[in-house]
């Protein structure tokens, strides 16, 4: 049988990755599919440099790639939202399928470049663009889509979850473990889009929209990073039976879908709490199947190049016997009951932690506070300390609303004895 010839653009990381998975397991690959998959074209702006097969196609201007008359699939593996646009909007014009493991670009636009993909009669494949290891497009695109999701929690962010479980087990400030994460190069040298949530906020959009078949975009998502998150955070949600992660969170209410990308205390017999260093996690409830689970590798170039080395095998399978009929995974009808509503409606325990000048009646006023806003105090926590002018404490309170707890804070933050305004996290007990 024929053979089906891949053009790589963006040799990085992930391209790397893909072309070593490639040429090492050509053999296995080929037998899998019973034809040859084929590096026909490769291309980044240093490609000079970059070792490959004289037999391959090699050149700086992506364009060559897409319009080579043998490639038949384009995998996308620059990244970011200008070029690689460019790249899959030219494929698209040119009726090739797509491999990208581009969440930023997906997250900002992937329905509408899905539309156009499926109007073109191509496919479009994007399992590397959340969780790199981890096959969670296939899951609930596949492996689940008989069942109806009611909630999805991710681990979404390496980088955060190895900051969050170095903090936890060596008890030092995220300043630290942040620089010495950067040496390691587990960590960017602009740490925002992991710290700040927003590369999680692109891969939860991406997989919100797989789960419940809903056009979700970025700002749909309330998102807030961990850089507030100190030592002794942990010690007191140790005391709780609890820890913290950067929870990616879709949850079905009787009022609509309600997004967040925050810290939370989760309960340590979770088994979302046993994610490690740079592991992901995502954990599914359906309707009907309950519970399920999957772990790996969030990112990496063998990892998240064994995702796009899998779509290629998909596609290429697809171009050989030809396309089954496609719906885009962000193009469902919108149901209504899955309809992104605000956070401030979500419901849920709270754990509040002051910083203070200590003084006498300081819980009194912040309990009077909570009293006036109907929220009921749960327990007050205060851990041994030596530092009268920086005495930390805490305040966990029963469920009530997210917008209850902002109007409290916000009342809070006018005391003049606060070292730095109040902290709040959700205490995520359905888990
Ligand atoms: N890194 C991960 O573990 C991971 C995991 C999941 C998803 N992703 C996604 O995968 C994509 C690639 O990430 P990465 O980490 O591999 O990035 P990277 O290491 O920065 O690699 C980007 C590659 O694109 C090439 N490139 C950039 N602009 C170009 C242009 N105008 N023309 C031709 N080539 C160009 C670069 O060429 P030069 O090297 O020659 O400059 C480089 O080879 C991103 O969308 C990212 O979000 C990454």
């Amino acid at each position: 049988m024929q053979e089906v010839n891949v053009g790589i653009i963006g040799l990085g990381n992930v391209g790397s990755g893909t072309l070593a998975i490639l040429t090492e397991n050509a053999e296995q690959i080929a037998l899998k599919l019973g034809f040859q998959l084929r590096v026909k074209a490769l291309c980044s702006r240093s490609i000079t440099v970059k070792p490959a097969a004289d037999s391959i196609f090699r050149t700086t201007d992506w364009r060559q790639v897409v319009a080579h008359t043998e490639v038949d699939v384009v995998a996308e593996l620059v990244g970011g939202t200008t070029v690689a646009r460019e790249i899959i909007d030219a494929a698209i014009a040119h009726k090739k399928s797509v491999v990208t493991a581009n969440k930023e670009l997906m997250a900002l636009c992937g329905a509408e470049i899905w539309d156009r993909a499926i109007a073109a009669g191509i496919n479009l494949a994007m399992e590397a663009s959340v969780a790199g290891g981890i096959p969670i497009h296939t899951v609930l695109r596949e492996g689940i889509s008989g069942d109806r999701v009611t909630t999805l929690y991710g681990i979404l962010n390496g980088t955060s979850n190895y900051i969050l479980t170095e903090i936890e087990k060596h008890g030092s400030s995220f300043d630290s473990v942040l620089q010495d994460a950067q040496r390691l190069g587990y960590a960017e040298a602009d740490p925002s889009a992991d710290v700040d949530g927003y590369d999680a906020r692109s891969k939860l959009a991406i997989l919100a929209a797989l789960a419940f078949g809903e056009k979700i975009t970025p700002s749909d998502i309330y998102t807030e990073g961990i850089r507030r998150i100190l030592p002794l955070d942990f010690q007191y949600a140790h005391t709780l039976g609890h820890t913290i992660r950067l929870i990616c969170a879709a949850r079905q209410t009787p009022d609509g879908l309600i997004l967040s990308v925050r810290p939370a205390l989760i309960p340590q017999s979770t088994i979302l709490a046993g994610v490690q260093g740079a592991y992901n996690a995502v954990w599914v409830r359906g309707k009907y199947g309950a519970d399920t689970f999957y772990y790996g590798r969030g990112a990496g170039a063998a990892p998240t190049g064994v995702a796009v080395v899998s779509d290629l095998m998909r596609v290429a399978r697809e171009i050989r016997r030809g396309s089954p009929e496609r719906v885009s995974p962000f193009a469902h009808e919108r149901l209504g009951e899955y309809k992104p509503i605000s956070v401030t409606l979500q419901h849920s325990a709270y754990y509040l932690r002051f910083r203070v000048v200590d003084r006498p009646g300081i819980i009194a006023s912040l309990a009077g506070v909570l009293a006036q806003k109907q929220i009921s105090l749960e327990a007050v926590l205060q851990l041994p300390s030596e530092n009268r002018r920086d005495l930390p404490f805490v305040i966990t309170v029963e469920p009530t609303s997210e917008q209850s707890i902002r109007e409290a804070l916000a009342e809070m933050s006018a005391h003049d004895f606060l070292v730095e305004p109040p902290f709040a996290m959700p205490m995520e007990r359905s888990l």
